[in-house]
């Protein structure tokens, strides 16, 4: 029997991208929560990671200390997922494959970011529980079969290659930003972001879409920044964006 080495000995700083630098260092004394690590060991088993980068994510280990895993500093729930690939050439360092539902077994997680791997549709409803689990795996659910939770408040997407919006999104109602930009999205910019009352950050730059703007969008009084460059959009910006109190900048 070897006895484990402590955390520091292990190589692992020399592995962390600088862009994890400072976030992944913030759990230090935390032990994760075992359900919690478990769904993220089964998130693991389901995607492809050609270029290892989750290789801290180990049986029995400490899931606030793996890379790209924030754990609240007191409860030590995983609160934030940072798993954007790095910057560089290789697309080996993309993660795809699928979204275990697992992922609902982080009640506290707060914020999402998948930005710049290869998820080209992400079909599994992330944080929604739906009534059969393996139906509706290849579809976006409807709405109304879906269970959502609050406790998402930041989804980063942008930079995979969906070519629409994942349906689920309009049923995470706490959702503050969304950013989609840098996907293959086409089509109208679909109205229902007008449900999501609390958006604040809106990023849809840099995809095929090719509406006006939907009037849902100006009932979003809570909105601080609509990102819009980069499309084929059409028609004018209504008059009703003055009733967007809080409204600081567009871009086209
Ligand atoms: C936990 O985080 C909060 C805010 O994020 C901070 O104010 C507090 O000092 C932290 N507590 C510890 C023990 O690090
Ligand atoms: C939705 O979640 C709540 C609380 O977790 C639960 O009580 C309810 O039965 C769920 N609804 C459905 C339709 O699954
Ligand atoms: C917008 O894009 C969709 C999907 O590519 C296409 O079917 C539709 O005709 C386009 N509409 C306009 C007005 O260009
Ligand atoms: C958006 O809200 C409208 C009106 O409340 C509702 O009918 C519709 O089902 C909602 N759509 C989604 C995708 O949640
Ligand atoms: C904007 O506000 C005006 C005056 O309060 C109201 O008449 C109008 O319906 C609002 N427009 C939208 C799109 O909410």
């Amino acid at each position: 029997m070897t006895t484990p080495l402590p955390i520091s000995l292990f190589p692992f700083l020399l592995l962390i991208p600088a862009f994890c630098f400072t976030i992944c260092h913030a759990n230090s004394d935390v032990l994760c929560i075992q359900s919690e690590r478990e769904a993220l060991l089964k998130f693991k088993n389901h995607i492809i990671d050609p270029s290892n980068r989750l290789s801290s994510w180990v049986e029995g280990g400490d899931c606030c200390k793996w890379i790209g895993v924030v754990c609240h500093n007191s409860t030590g729930h995983v609160h934030q997922l940072h798993l954007a690939a790095p910057l560089s050439p290789y697309e080996r360092s993309k993660l795809r494959g699928k979204i275990n539902p697992s992922l609902l077994d982080l009640k506290h997680l707060s914020s999402l970011d998948l930005s710049y791997n290869d998820f080209s549709s992400i079909h599994i409803p992330i944080f929604l529980e739906l009534h059969s689990s393996e139906c509706g795996l290849d579809n976006d659910p409807s709405p109304t079969s879906v269970n959502s939770t609050k406790s998402l408040v930041v989804l980063d997407l942008s930079g995979n290659s969906l070519s629409s919006v994942p349906k689920w999104i309009f049923s995470l109602h706490g959702l503050v930003s969304i950013d989609l930009s840098g996907n293959s999205l086409e089509g109208p910019i679909p109205d229902y972001f007008g449900n999501i009352s609390f958006l604040e950050v809106l990023y849809l730059s840099f995809n095929f879409l090719n509406s006006s703007i939907p009037n849902s969008l100006y009932s979003l009084n809570r909105l601080q920044l609509l990102s819009l460059s980069d499309n084929q959009l059409q028609g004018t910006i209504s008059s009703a964006i003055r009733n967007l109190s809080s409204f600081t900048h567009i871009s086209f």
